[in-house]
């Protein structure tokens, strides 16, 4: 039976292993624990299937500059499923997990860079349609954005800055 709760410190190796298990290398393993390491790891949530940990997502805050205007956001990532329990929806209860318990409303958006073909699926679009985009060049399709706030999507804009950390992966 699947269950998910918040990172415990005895999770913090497994984290690290599943993280490399599914991304096939380190470097998005080192960014957990980079990010956790300095504090800006906003939730870092973990699928159990009974005492196995097979699912782990991560937020942490990201800016969006627009002119002078500086606001404060949540991005998503890296999130990762053990790879032989993908494609069962456990990416998804993750995801609505940290909706439902937590108070999301509060960061107006969550961003993500990822799959353009499995984040719609979790309510994401393309965010340059909305006006804002990563400070970094990626296809404009692997940028998405998700409301978390009614109208948070009409007042936001601009250019998202992820902790300096992301940009070394
Ligand atoms: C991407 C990932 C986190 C998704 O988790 P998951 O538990 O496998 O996803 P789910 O089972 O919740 O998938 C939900 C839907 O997305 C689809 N999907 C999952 N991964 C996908 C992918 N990589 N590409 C396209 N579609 C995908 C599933 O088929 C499913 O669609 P359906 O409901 O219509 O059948 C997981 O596959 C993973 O760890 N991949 C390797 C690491 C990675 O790429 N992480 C994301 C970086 S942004």
């Amino acid at each position: 039976m699947l269950s998910i709760r918040l990172e415990q410190p005895e999770d913090v190796g497994l984290i690290y292993e599943l993280n490399k298990l599914a991304f096939g290398q380190v470097n998005e393993a080192e960014l957990v624990d980079a990010l956790r390491e300095i504090g800006a790891l906003s939730y870092s949530l973990v699928a159990f299937d009974n005492s196995e940990i097979v699912g782990h997502l991560a937020l942490s805050p990201v800016t969006i500059h627009h002119d002078q205007n500086v606001v404060e956001a949540i991005g998503l990532g890296p999130m990762a499923v053990k790879p032989t329990y993908q494609r069962k929806g456990i990416g998804t209860q993750l995801f609505n997990y940290w909706l439902n318990n937590f108070d999301t409303e509060q960061y107006g958006i969550v961003v993500v860079l990822g799959h353009p073909e499995y984040y719609p699926k979790l309510g994401f679009v393309q965010a340059d349609r909305y006006g804002i985009k990563w400070e970094i060049n990626v296809p404009p399709e692997a940028f998405m954005v998700r409301e978390l706030r009614a109208g948070a999507l009409n007042a936001i804009k601009g250019i998202v800055k992820y902790h300096p950390k992301f940009n070394q992966l």
